[in-house]
């Protein structure tokens, strides 16, 4: 099988490579990445020889770059990971989030359709379901209703790729995973934010009063599941997936600094997000009863295992921390706060 990942140099991408290499032993890989601040090369580097590996350098955005790739290697299947993925960001600007996660999705369709590629998978997020109260699970018919410019891209590149389905029969499903963490998490998710801030003993930001809730997945977990989508899944369905450790944001720093051995008073309570979300939960029912799919990692396992994977791969963070990080953060901090007092302009002002 020769499969095109896209996004495979970002966080459950690489995870997904290095799974996928691992387990079949006939699958080869082209890996499109645009390689953007979130896309790390060190990410892949330990399957960069394989010779069922491939690394190309593109956008795809970019129709005429994906048309030369796709002639070039005839493509059994599409696994869709990229994307600009996080919430604070499309806040700031929402544009490249439009144009990679929307455009971008629409311009991998036409190229899927064009060359007829067995399946294309594309992976989704249950931010698209939007915010939930105590109570309940997102179910895959519960309504779309995304809050945030990035899980409102997100929807509609869902919706893209099932009119797809319909109307030119591109053979196409829809994941929908709740919360990733793990190793190779940019830090500027919530895990990866408080563990090396932690490091550092500098304060760990928690939105609000942390009691929103998110349910957290090991990435490797999520991977498993992708690869069985690639193999058992239906065109035209959507499937969720999920761990059921539901979380405070507050029940995880006091995991993290319990954990790290770290005092409580880093925790430092910062403005919320506007419309943050209060709570996710997701029903995952179909793919443990259509493919027998289960998490296997319990949650303090795999924060303990993260936490020793950022605790040995201090220059992997040095790299990642640099100028640009630390002005991205000035930046957010300072325009969030502008947001919330209505006196940001948009970027497109700018
Ligand atoms: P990430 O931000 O770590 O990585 C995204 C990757 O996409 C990067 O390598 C980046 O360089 C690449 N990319 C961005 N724009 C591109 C473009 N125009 N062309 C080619 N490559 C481009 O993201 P992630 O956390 O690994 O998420 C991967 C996918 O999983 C996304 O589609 C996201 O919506 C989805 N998802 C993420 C989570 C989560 O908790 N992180 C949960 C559910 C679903
Ligand atoms: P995040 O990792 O950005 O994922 P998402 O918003 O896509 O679920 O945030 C997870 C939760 O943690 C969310 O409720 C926002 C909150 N949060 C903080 O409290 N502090 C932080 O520094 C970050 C990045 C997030």
């Amino acid at each position: 099988m020769k499969i095109l990942v896209t996004g495979g140099a970002g966080f459950i991408g690489s995870s997904f490579v290095r799974y996928l290499l691992g387990a079949r032993e006939d699958a080869e890989i082209v890996n499109l990445d645009l390689l953007t601040y979130a896309g790390n090369l060190r990410n892949i580097e330990e399957v960069a020889a394989n010779p069922r590996y491939r690394f190309v350098r593109g956008d795809i955005a970019d129709r005429v770059q994906l048309r030369e790739v796709f002639e070039e290697h005839q493509f059994d299947a599409v696994v869709n990971f990229a994307a600009e993925t996080h919430v604070d960001r499309s806040i700031l600007d929402s544009a490249p989030f439009v144009r990679t996660n929307i455009e971008g999705t629409r311009c991998l369709l036409e190229e899927a359709r064009r060359y007829k590629v067995e399946r294309f998978i594309q992976i989704s997020t249950d931010e698209v379901y939007g915010s939930l109260g105590s109570t309940g699970s997102f179910r895959e018919d519960t309504p779309l209703d995304p809050t945030s410019p990035y899980s409102a891209s997100k929807a509609a590149a869902d919706l893209m790729v099932l009119a797809y389905v319909k109307t030119h029969r591109v053979p196409a499903l829809v994941t929908r995973c709740s919360n990733n963490y793990g190793p190779y998490q940019f830090p500027e998710k919530l895990i990866p934010v408080l563990i090396t801030n932690a490091m550092e003993n500098r304060p760990l930001p928690i939105y609000g009063d942390g009691m929103n809730v998110r349910e957290w997945i090991f990435a490797d977990e999520h991977s498993r599941a992708v690869l069985m989508a690639l193999e058992r899944g239906n065109p035209g369905e959507v499937y969720n997936v999920g761990s059921g450790h539901e979380k405070t944001n507050l029940e995880v720093v006091h995991e993290i600094l319990r954990l790290m051995d770290k005092p409580e008073s880093l925790i430092q309570f910062v403005k919320d997000r506007p419309a943050h979300d209060r709570r996710y939960s997701i029903d995952c029912s179909k793919i443990r009863r259509e493919w027998a799919w289960s998490p296997e990692i319990d949650f303090c396992t795999g924060l303990a295992a993260t936490i020793e994977w950022y605790r040995t791969h201090q220059d992997w963070i040095r790299e990642i921390k640099n100028t640009s990080y630390l002005s991205y953060y000035d930046q957010m901090y300072t325009r969030r706060d502008e947001t919330l007092a209505g006196t940001a302009s948009s970027k497109e002002e700018d």
